[in-house]
């Protein structure tokens, strides 16, 4: 049985002080003891220390939203995997689209940052997904199964390793892909893990779904067999919002 995880990302919002606050207020309408799925939040990254610090002592993982593949050196405005293992992170968000789309990330640079986290033993959430324009031409397997091809060439071992399938038409669009269009395509993410690394790895790694995720079709979507759990934008910089997404993972 794959424990469902709920991520929260909170993209370039909140300053240090209104991260504080919303990681405060998650907590508190959180019950931990209610919560029976694995949870992050992932601030941008000057507020990783505050937020850190808030949700120490609790079951909320801190998450980056990026990182690079270097150790250190001459990369301004990046930061180091080091870096983020020394503020307390324990996850790393991978490859998302924004990423792919503003900041000319490739399969290739995904794998290079994917691999150097997992060397480091950091866990990391990789995202694929196609544009309306791939999914309207007929491509959408296609290009999804080249991003996880492509973003797990040399990878051996997918212990820490999850995958998010966000279809950038729903990021931010109010647009959710229905479950039923989600559930296909995490099963020929799941039969491509099977390709590569055999049915058990294909078992157990988790596939979350991210776009448009609210609390009025998070239950629907985490019912499906091959949903993990979600990765949030929007709707986890409300705190009410985030807690009512995650109990429905629960
Ligand atoms: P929205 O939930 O705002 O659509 O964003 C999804 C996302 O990109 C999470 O990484």
């Amino acid at each position: 049985m794959r424990k469902k995880i709920v991520v929260g990302n909170w993209k370039m919002n909140k300053t240090v002080a209104e991260a504080t606050d919303l990681a405060a207020a998650i907590l508190e309408k959180l019950d931990d003891g209610a919560v029976a799925c694995e949870v992050g939040i992932a601030p941008p990254f000057p507020a990783l220390t505050e937020v850190g610090n808030v949700i120490e002592k609790s079951a909320v993982g801190l998450v980056a939203q990026n990182c690079h593949f270097e150790d250190d050196g001459a990369y301004t405005g990046e930061v180091s995997v080091n870096m983020l293992a020394s503020l307390g992170c324990s996850c790393v968000i991978i490859g998302h689209s924004e990423r792919r789309q503003y900041f000319g990330e490739t399969n290739q640079t995904v794998n290079l940052r994917l691999k150097k986290a997992l060397d480091k033993g950091m866990q990391v959430i990789m995202c694929v997904g196609e544009t309306l324009e791939e999914r309207e031409s007929g491509v959408t397997e296609k290009v999804v199964t080249e991003q996880v091809r492509e973003g797990l060439k040399d990878v051996s071992d997918l212990g820490d390793v999850v995958l998010a399938y966000e279809p950038v038409w729903a990021i931010g669009t109010g647009k959710t892909a229905t479950p039923e269009q989600a559930e296909e395509v995490h099963a020929s993410i799941r039969s491509t893990i099977s390709d590569m690394y055999g049915e058990v790895a294909a078992g157990q790694i988790r596939v979350q779904y991210g776009g448009s995720v609210k609390p009025s079709n998070a239950a629907e979507l985490f019912a499906k067999p091959n949903i993990d759990g979600g990765l949030i934008g929007g709707a986890s910089l409300k705190a009410d919002d985030f807690v009512a997404i995650v109990k429905a993972a629960s």
